[in-house]
């Protein structure tokens, strides 16, 4: 690790106390191939890693190294084709009321309000019904949304939408809260707000989150461990601890141990030491067919 040695002590012991909590979401040996010509694509292999309870897992990489990929197998929305996931001991094969998901395309029912929302998600973690309302209501004065209860999503901002996501996942009581670049849409004071509420709520809620993301300012802001992944096909390049203390406000960017981690992730995602042979053929000239304000990231 190459700034283990400038870690502040107060954060190595407070990893170690993370790494003695138990191990809540374990993954083994993780493989996806797509089906497809030429024997297809290997979008993820060998991932191992293992999350301890209430750890903020961030796992950054080029497009196309498999995050999205990663963070749908976990939430058991693809099958893998070799390796397994463990959630408390137990076999990920499908969804499960065990893990949430917060993606970054707004995943709220239009349909419903905003109390009915975080109801499916009181519902989903095993409340009935008429204590579900009251519930509901509770997590939405957790992030300070009671006020619009009874409001659709179309009436809501981005970022409350957001809030809302997280609520309605949190509200199932999941183990493992599963975040796939879920800020991006965001403009960047909202997504600076986003994350300072993020962290807050974290820290009152006992969740182990895994959260994809392709901006390394972020990662460093919120992550314990940061999971670089490298492309083609989809590996770990390196897992890193983040020498920063908690809590961490907007000023921490100011820091020396910031800094110096997001030059190192940058120089690992962008020095091209991640890239397979074949990633360096040249590209061919594609005329842009009018995609150039539609970019892949
Ligand atoms: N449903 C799919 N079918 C075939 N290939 C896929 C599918 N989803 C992703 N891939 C491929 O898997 C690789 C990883 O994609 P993805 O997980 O979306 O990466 P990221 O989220 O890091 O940009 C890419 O090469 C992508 O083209
Ligand atoms: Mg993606």
């Amino acid at each position: 690790m190459p700034f283990g040695h400038e870690m502040p002590p107060a954060v190595t012991a407070r990893l170690q106390r993370m790494k003695a909590r138990e191990v809540v979401l374990s993954v083994r040996g993780l493989c996806k191939v797509f089906d497809g010509p030429d024997g297809g694509t290997v979008a993820l292999q060998d991932i191992s890693f293992d999350t301890h309870r209430r750890e903020f897992l961030c796992v950054v990489g080029p497009s196309g190294c498999g995050k999205s990929t990663l963070v749908r197998t976990l939430a058991g929305l693809e099958d893998s084709s070799a390796g397994e996931i463990l959630v408390e001991g137990s076999r990920v094969s499908g969804p499960g009321s065990d893990r949430g998901m917060v993606f970054q395309n707004y995943t709220l029912f239009p349909w419903l309000t905003v109390k009915r929302n975080v109801m499916f998600g009181v519902e989903m973690g095993g409340q009935p019904r008429h204590a579900a309302e009251r519930t509901a209501l509770q997590w939405l004065g957790l992030i300070g949304l009671e006020r619009f209860a009874e409001s659709y999503p179309h009436q809501l901002s981005g970022g409350m939408k957001q809030r809302v996501a997280i609520a309605r996942a949190l509200a199932a009581q999941p183990r493992v809260l599963l975040m796939d670049k879920p800020f991006s849409a965001l403009d960047s004071q909202t997504r600076a707000r986003m994350q300072a509420y993020l962290l807050e709520v974290w820290r009152k809620v006992p969740i182990t989150i895994v959260f994809i993301t392709h901006d390394l300012d972020e990662a460093v802001l919120l992550a314990d461990r940061i999971l670089v992944l490298k492309p083609g096909p989809g590996r770990m390049q390196e897992l890193l601890e983040v020498p920063l203390t908690r809590p961490r406000g907007a000023d921490i960017v100011e820091s020396a141990g910031f800094r110096r981690t997001r030059r190192h992730l940058h120089a690992l995602i962008h020095s091209g030491a991640g890239m397979a042979p074949e990633d360096d053929v040249p590209l061919p000239n594609i005329p842009l067919l009018g995609m150039a304000d539609d970019p892949v990231e």
